[in-house]
């Protein structure tokens, strides 16, 4: 028994060794030589070329429009298109350009043998591409704009080096709090169980750290931390409008309709549910924000007006603060 597997070793030694020896052209032919397809060539290199160009397309758009102008349709029919001809590309291929070999026997093994087979398969099965360097060449641009449009929306996750744009706040001391048109806000019109939005005197609205969400609570109710205690001149209250899970805008003020499930009014994010406690300085009672909604100290003029006592008391924003450091102004 030993001896016969050494001979079975040794013969198929001594046939890899002449196959080896064999120069490629004198090779027998396992996949049949086929005709050259001109046709499908230039079929799949003008789909490598349209899916470059939708590809392009994609990070155009994506470059040009700022994100609340972005026309997402376009982005979509971009990188659907880009994608639809690289598959139109890869299936001009495998059916017109590859020669297909259907064996009868099981797919080869780990044998070393069949596996130089299944080299000289794939080596042979491109006999009808006659531009292999051009056809090798489109297809790598093609698939390296499809791969950097796919990758470009990873800018909007923000800045990696100087991320100081997101430190800046336009509010300090003094500035008055208006609404989008620019009017004042006064202290007096401001009513409970409602809210306002707000924005600095003079500064850009669309900063992320620029708008308020300011109500009016009973002040014998706040239960604000003792370093805030003068921030709510009259029960009025401001918090930064962005919910500090994902950045979506608090929209909804809830009343409370049951006592013993909701006991007292909160902010709430519509995005997820974040709900925030206005009387004990917008910590989270509900949802996924990790950290409480920034407070603004208020104070009020002798005009009667509502102005900033200083800057928030914490960064404001999404979750990226919750993970990339502790805050580093403000009180909390
Ligand atoms: S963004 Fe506000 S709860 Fe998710």
């Amino acid at each position: 028994m030993r001896a016969l597997r050494w001979l079975l070793a040794v013969l198929t030694l001594g046939r890899l060794a002449r196959r080896r020896a064999q120069p490629e052209s004198e090779k027998e032919r396992i996949v049949p030589k086929g005709t050259p397809e001109r046709g499908a060539e230039n079929l799949v290199l003008l789909f490598f070329m349209l899916t470059m160009i939708f590809a392009a397309g994609f990070l155009f758009v994506y470059a040009y429009f700022n994100a609340s102008s972005m026309p997402n349709e376009l982005l979509g029919i971009c990188i659907g298109g880009a994608m639809a001809c690289l598959g139109g590309a890869f299936l001009v291929i495998g059916k017109r350009l590859v020669v297909t070999e259907e064996l009868d026997e099981d797919y080869p093994g780990e044998n070393p043998e069949e596996q130089e087979e299944v080299v000289q398969i794939i080596h042979e099965s491109g006999s009808r591409i006659t531009r292999k360097r051009l056809l090798i060449g489109a297809g790598t641009a093609a698939a390296g704009a499809l791969g950097a449009a796919s990758l470009a929306p990873a800018v909007s996750l923000g800045p990696i080096w100087d991320t100081g744009a997101l430190d800046r706040s336009p509010w300090r001391r003094g500035r008055r709090v208006v609404d989008e048109t620019e009017a004042p806000i006064r202290a007096a019109d401001v009513l409970e169980f409602t809210f306002y939005t707000g924005f600095p005197e003079g500064a850009p609205k669309e900063d992320i750290a620029s708008s308020l969400v300011i109500i009016r609570v009973n002040p014998a109710k706040l239960k604000l931390p003792p370093v805030r205690a003068a921030w709510a001149p009259h029960g009025i209250l401001a918090f930064s409008k962005i919910c500090t899970h994902a950045g979506c805008a608090i929209g909804l003020y809830r009343k409370p309709t049951f006592t013993p499930v909701e006991p007292n009014d909160a902010l709430v994010c519509p995005c997820h549910y974040s709900t925030f406690d206005p009387y004990t300085g917008g910590t989270v009672i509900y949802g996924p924000a990790g950290r409480p909604l920034p407070q603004l100290p208020l104070e009020i003029d002798s005009d009667g007006n509502l102005r900033a006592a200083g800057n928030f008391s914490a960064r404001v924003g999404p979750g990226w603060w919750n993970v990339r450091s502790k805050p580093t102004f403000g009180t909390d």
